[in-house]
């Protein structure tokens, strides 16, 4: 019997400090009654069928989707909800510009009354939870608190957690207290609704303690505002103890290239929200590389823990246990993994239900049913002019149900990685692919990647947006000591690896992308292998070490050289512009920015003019 009515843990837990957390926190928040989870399996079968009794879940078909539910949130609840976010480290200087602060004592004088009583006439779970492998020198244990089973069951999915890590704990391990409520409590004798949040878009908290390591979040039941080891502690806690600890965290994939001759390269790399990283995870080659046996393997989707190893080399985890990708756009032939790979045991959020008890979004294959029910429950025709399925409606799948999962992403000892590849939604001005000279350079061209904002992020479509190694809505401390943590790596790290750039959004004048990507972009991989590998030829451009043409194998898809041409090209009078508004980043953390950067930002301006053309 592991229900209680009183805050009391159950005789298994033996972490004074954890219990009196918990006792503490039930006695502010005031639940009906506090229930540490187990991480069984039946009780994750128990939490779904109350949640179809509930109406949060709709049981898909079971014959076509085995395990699987959906639940539709509130639309006021769709996306992690950055203007809400706060980093409130003790002195502001610390949070830098790029974050919101407020300072940590006001931050808790405001919260506490609202997770005052929050939990009334709710259950408050207890989850401990690991991210990484349990007992891994990289992994963090945290231990969240939330009123919400639908958290629990997607908590399920991305980490391990359970009674081992409470076990992993013992007596006196340390954790990352997460507190999440979804911030509407129940009066006795109030219904509650299927998917209960705090609908004020401004009545939202996602905030984070950094100094104390310790998470609050108030008011969301949705992805990352909502699963606390995902965003919340994985990158912007993590971050801090990365920094602190001579280590990184980053918001990047990572994915192991195998040759026909049985050599393993890991590489990791950074894309913004929405911009690929889970296609690139999960890439499939063309043809002709299958035939000759290349193979590309998963690790991981989103977040990379990164830490030197005895010989000198990054090695990393990934610290999440499943998929939580977007659904939009994926089918067979983007993604034909990510589709395998939610076939059974998956949460659907926010797509389109069809006749069948199936799901449907944009972009899957097959022609678009004649009639669904669209993420807001309401009837959907094709021609009906609204979308079927949320922009940002996602699957919460396991890692290991991936047919590409890597054999080793399960290690606690993680892969070495032999290079990084950052590359961001740039429709022009930056080439497919280059190699940055050295390790400054690629900090520089990582710091000052930009992406143009898509339809599931704030701001103006279209509009370029920095966003630093990906890691702008993420960083948990300034945005100037983030880039003196990564060059301080690089002096000291004695195998460094080498620093790409790619873009795959390229367009051309008629607005067609001019690089096919997706499976093709296994092309651009094998020559950033082969050059991490010695094996690469490259020519000095004025941005780093450019392939040429001839570099490629082109066997299986029409690229001819002029499209090459187009799609690497560098454009003097863009890439001023480009680097003028480095400027605007660069004045922003004045006061922090690493004094490479003004010498690098000239050093390229200076190769811009290096044929002597026209001014
Ligand atoms: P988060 O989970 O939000 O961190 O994002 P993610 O980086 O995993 O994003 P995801 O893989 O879901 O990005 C999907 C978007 O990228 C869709 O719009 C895809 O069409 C697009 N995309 C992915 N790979 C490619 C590619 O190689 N070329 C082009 N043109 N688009 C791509
Ligand atoms: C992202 O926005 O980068 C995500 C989705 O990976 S969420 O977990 O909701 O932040
Ligand atoms: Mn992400």
């Amino acid at each position: 019997m592991r229900t209680h009515t009183l805050s009391a843990a159950p005789e298994t837990v033996t972490h004074k400090k954890l219990a009196a957390w918990v006792e503490q926190m039930a006695i502010l928040c005031q639940p009906d009654q506090v229930y540490w989870c187990d991480g069984s399996q039946a009780e994750y079968d128990r939490l779904c069928e109350e949640m179809v009794g509930g109406g949060t879940f709709i049981k898909l078909n079971q014959e076509k989707r085995p395990g699987c539910f959906l639940a539709r949130s509130h639309p006021s609840d769709v996306a992690r909800v950055e203007d809400r976010t706060f980093i409130c480290s003790a002195r502001q200087e610390d949070a830098g510009p790029m974050n919101n602060w407020m300072d940590p004592g006001k931050m808790k004088a405001l919260l506490e009354p609202k997770f005052a009583g929050c939990m009334r006439g709710r259950t408050m779970y207890v989850i401990p939870f690991s991210m990484g492998p349990i007992g891994s020198s990289i992994s963090q244990i945290g231990v969240q608190l939330t009123d919400s089973p639908y958290v629990v069951v997607n908590m399920r999915i991305m980490t391990r957690m359970g009674d081992a890590v409470l076990k992993a704990l013992g007596k006196n391990g340390s954790f990352v207290e997460c507190l999440h409520t979804v911030g509407m409590p129940l009066e006795p004798g109030q219904p509650d609704v299927a998917w209960p949040c705090s609908p004020d878009p401004k009545d939202k908290y996602i905030v984070h303690f950094p100094e104390e390591r310790a998470i609050w979040s108030y008011g969301s039941g949705y992805g990352g505002n909502a699963l606390l080891g995902k965003k919340c502690l994985a990158l912007r806690i993590a971050s801090c103890m990365a920094r602190d600890d001579g280590w990184l965290a980053e918001h990047m994939l990572i994915s192991g290239i195998k040759s026909p001759e049985g050599e393993k390269t890991y590489v990791a790399a950074a894309f913004p929200s929405a911009c690929g990283k889970t296609n690139f995870a999960m890439l499939v080659p063309p043809k002709h590389f299958l035939d000759e046996g290349w193979e590309v393997t998963t690790v991981g989707d989103d977040i990379a823990w990164l830490k030197p190893g005895k010989d000198g080399h990054l090695y990393a985890i990934n610290p999440e246990a499943g998929f939580f990708g977007v659904a939009p756009g994926t089918n067979v032939k983007t993604n034909p993994n990510a589709m395998a790979s939610i076939t059974k045991n998956t949460i659907f959020t926010n797509v389109a239900l069809t006749d069948d008890g199936d799901v449907w979004w944009e972009g899957k294959d097959g022609e678009p049913p004649q009639h669904a029910i669209d993420w807001q429950g309401h009837d959907w025709t094709p021609g009906c002019g609204r979308k079927a399925a949320h922009p940002n409606s996602r699957f919460t799948a396991p890692l290991s149900q991936c047919p590409s999962v890597d054999p080793a992403y399960n290690d606690a000892s993680g892969v070495p990685i032999s290079a990084f590849i950052f590359g961001g939604r740039r429709s022009s001005t930056v080439p497919l692919v280059f190699q940055a000279f050295n390790w400054s350079f690629g900090v520089y061209a990582a710091a000052t990647m930009g992406s143009e904002m898509t339809a599931a992020a704030f701001g103006q479509v279209g509009q370029v947006r920095r966003d630093p190694f990906a890691m702008l809505p993420f960083c948990g401390y300034h945005m100037g000591d983030y880039f003196s943590h990564w060059l301080r790596m690089g002096r000291k790290l004695p195998q460094l690896p080498p620093i790409f750039c790619v873009n795959w959004f390229r367009r051309d004048a008629n607005d067609n992308f001019l690089w096919p990507g997706f499976g093709e972009n296994m092309r651009i991989l094998k020559w950033i292998i082969d050059r991490a590998n010695g094996k690469a030829t490259a020519s000095e451009g004025p941005l780093g070490w450019m392939p040429s043409y001839d570099d490629f194998d082109w066997r299986g898809l029409e690229f001819s050289e002029d499209q090459f041409n187009d799609a690497m090209h560098t454009s003097r009078e863009e890439w001023v512009a480009e680097i003028a508004s480095h400027d605007e980043l660069f004045f922003k953390l004045f006061d922090r920015l690493p004094h490479e950067f003004p010498a690098i930002r000239d050093l390229l301006l200076a190769s811009l003019w290096r044929d002597g053309g026209d001014p």
